[in-house]
């Protein structure tokens, strides 16, 4: 996700916003830019890489004013480069932007067709072509803003300096992060507090649909699509700067998990044509002949990635009705498998780092398959070494335990499940509308289960102290199971095992005694009463029974001590919704124990090596 810094005020704008940008390192990026504003038209300066060279840069060639945009780059669209780094310029018009442009193609195609130059291979780029088309028009800076996003659709969070204007900056939001700091005669928009906060306390969170102009002793905020002003009270944020990191939230894990529903749609977002009810992966680029000829898909990956792997073993063979098997990298790579040109291999990793999987990759591509990677960081190695990457967006992921780059691998694999039926002829139009209409809730479905957070930290501090705990789950929600104990395990050090429920009684029921929860998953629908009657035998047995269960299941509080509600969806989702109560379970229980919740005892965020 990229950082946003703008300034207008009484102070040089460099320091101001290299030092916010340096706040908001956190967000991960890979080059950085800022622009002042001058007599002669603004002045950039860029860098790749970090924030240092781009401080280098600006000490070799120095720069000073009271108007600036600064940025640090998250790359999307365009490898990360000098060239690709914000800002970017056209016609007096200066920009930063966090987010996407969906429909950048299009809108290239036409501005390049009247003539427009481009000096980038970003989305961002052709905002300030817009912008500037518009304010010729327009002569008015703000209603150029407001006429240029009509034709823009994605997210994103625009900041614009225009070479007019030695006074002020005009902003707007849409789903990516920005914020007001109401300083004394300065205003501050950044991507996020940690940035504005060394400056000033009183900010403003600017919403969805707002257009901002910022003056050194002004602010002006307007509805872009009714015009009506809107009068925001800054909120004075007492959070120490290390909170605000954490956007207030206690650790990275939490903030993460609460970044879930943000983060699907941004994953999904871009990939779905709705009116033609398919799925966008054309830039995966397979060769149809894969496609006739394919006899097998085969997911590999790490830890809670190869999770993923197994629900897309699911999905896959229950939608495109392809053979799927899902295997661990560290196995895969050293059994001498059986992969050829017939084989589709899908490596998941949210780092692309991890070397048993970029292993098994080069075995499998030793071998003919055609590799391609679902990966949360740009132009890592697993997507250098594969054929085509299929990019979550989660942005970022500090926290050492996966939980948004889990998701988004389940949203990916899912489109490319529907993707593979839709061409294989096994989802018809008709069912892909509805499988992709479910898909689109899950963002605000996750938002319900994030909403029992405190009723799931009391459940977790009433089992804070057991030693041992059983997670059961069936079919697609077995996976969940085994993603739900390696959570509780890898955070709070608690031991747990995650089982097929069905395979409970031919063995792991002796251990079930009162000192062992179990962790049910039993959502009404498919094997429900299977499930119920594992429950059951548990309790039978004195086991405490945590179900994770439908919030319109009117019989589970008889039959479990305790019960984490999730809201009803289609069951080939169920593991991405849940999931959450289960990293909500885990993370507090960590917290409740005081364990390094972030940063684990003995583990790494990517794991690198054997
Ligand atoms: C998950 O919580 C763990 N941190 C770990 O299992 C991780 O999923 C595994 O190391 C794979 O990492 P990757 O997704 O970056 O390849």
């Amino acid at each position: 996700m990229c950082g946003i810094v703008g300034y207008v005020g009484n102070d040089n704008s460099v320091p101001v916003i290299l030092n916010g940008l340096e706040k908001l390192e956190y967000r991960g990026y890979d080059s950085a830019g800022l622009a002042v504003w001058s007599e002669q038209g603004a002045m950039l300066r860029r860098a790749v890489g970090k924030l240092e060279n781009l401080r280098r840069e600006v000490e070799r060639n120095p720069l000073a004013g009271t108007l600036g945009i600064g940025h640090t780059r998250w790359a999307t669209h365009g490898r990360p480069s000098e060239m690709n780094a914000h800002p970017h310029r056209y016609g007096g018009v200066t920009v930063v932007h966090n987010g996407i442009i969906e429909n950048h193609r299009e809108l290239r195609h036409a501005l390049e067709a009247a003539g427009h130059p481009f000096s980038s291979e970003t989305d961002t780029e052709i905002a300030a072509h817009l912008i500037h088309d518009e304010f010729e028009a327009c002569g008015d800076l703000l209603e150029a803003l407001r006429r240029a996003l009509l034709r823009i659709e994605g997210s994103y969070a625009l900041v614009v300096l225009h070479d007019k204007y030695p006074d002020r900056l005009v902003a707007a939001r849409q789903m990516s992060p920005l914020v007001l700091g109401v300083g004394q005669n300065e205003r501050i928009l950044a991507s996020d507090v940690p940035a504005l906060i060394s400056r000033t306390r009183n900010i403003i969170f600017i919403e969805d649909g707002d257009l901002i102009e910022i003056r050194q002793d002004s602010h002006r905020i307007v509805n872009r699509h009714t015009g009506e002003e809107q009068h925001r009270v800054p909120k004075n944020i007492t959070w120490t700067p290390a909170m605000a990191e954490k956007g207030g939230f206690k650790h990275f894990m939490l903030k993460e998990i609460f970044e879930q529903p943000r983060a699907i749609g941004d994953t999904i977002r871009s990939r779905i044509l709705v009116e033609e009810a398919d799925v966008v992966l054309d830039d995966l680029k397979i060769p149809e002949a894969r496609l006739t000829g394919l006899r097998k898909v085969q997911f590999i990956a790490c830890g809670t990635s190869y999770h993923a792997c197994l629900v897309g073993k699911y999905l896959m063979e229950n939608l495109a009705q392809v053979p799927a098997d899902a295997e661990i990298g560290s196995e895969f790579r050293y059994r001498d498998p059986l992969v050829s040109e017939d084989t589709l291999v899908v490596a998941i990793s949210q780092s692309g780092e991890t070397a048993d999987t970029i292993a098994a990759v080069n075995e499998a591509k030793k071998k003919g398959a055609w590799v391609l990677t679902i990966c949360n960081v740009l132009d890592a190695s697993l997507p250098r070494l594969s054929h085509g990457t299929l990019y979550t967006h989660a942005g970022p992921e500090i926290g050492v335990a996966s939980t948004k780059a889990f998701t988004t691998q389940l949203a990916a694999v899912y489109l490319l499940a529907v993707w593979m039926g839709r061409r294989k002829g096994t989802v018809d139009r008709a069912r892909a509308q509805v499988l992709l209409d479910s898909l689109m809730q899950v963002p605000s479905l996750m938002e319900k289960c994030l909403e029992h957070s405190e009723a799931i930290r009391e459940t977790a501090r009433h089992y804070m102290d057991a030693r041992n705990m059983l997670f059961l789950g069936r079919n697609l929600l077995y996976p969940v199971a085994l993603e739900g104990a390696l959570k509780l395990k890898e955070i709070s050090y608690i031991h747990a095992e995650g089982y097929p429920a069905g395979e409970m009684k031919h063995g792991p029921i002796a251990l079930i005694d009162e000192h062992v929860p179990t962790v049910a998953l039993a959502p009404l629908g498919f094997c429900y009463d299977k499930t119920l009657s594992n429950v059951q035998e548990v309790k039978a047995r004195r086991g405490p029974v945590i179900a994770v269960a439908s919030d319109t299941d009117p019989h589970i509080a008889q039959y479990a001590d305790r019960v984490f509600l999730v809201p009803q969806c289609d069951y080939l989702l169920s593991p991405m919704i849940c999931v959450v109560p289960l990293q909500l379970f885990a993370y507090h229980m960590a917290d409740l124990k005081g364990t390094d919740v972030d940063q684990p005892r003995n583990l790494a965020k990517s794991v690198t090596v054997e």
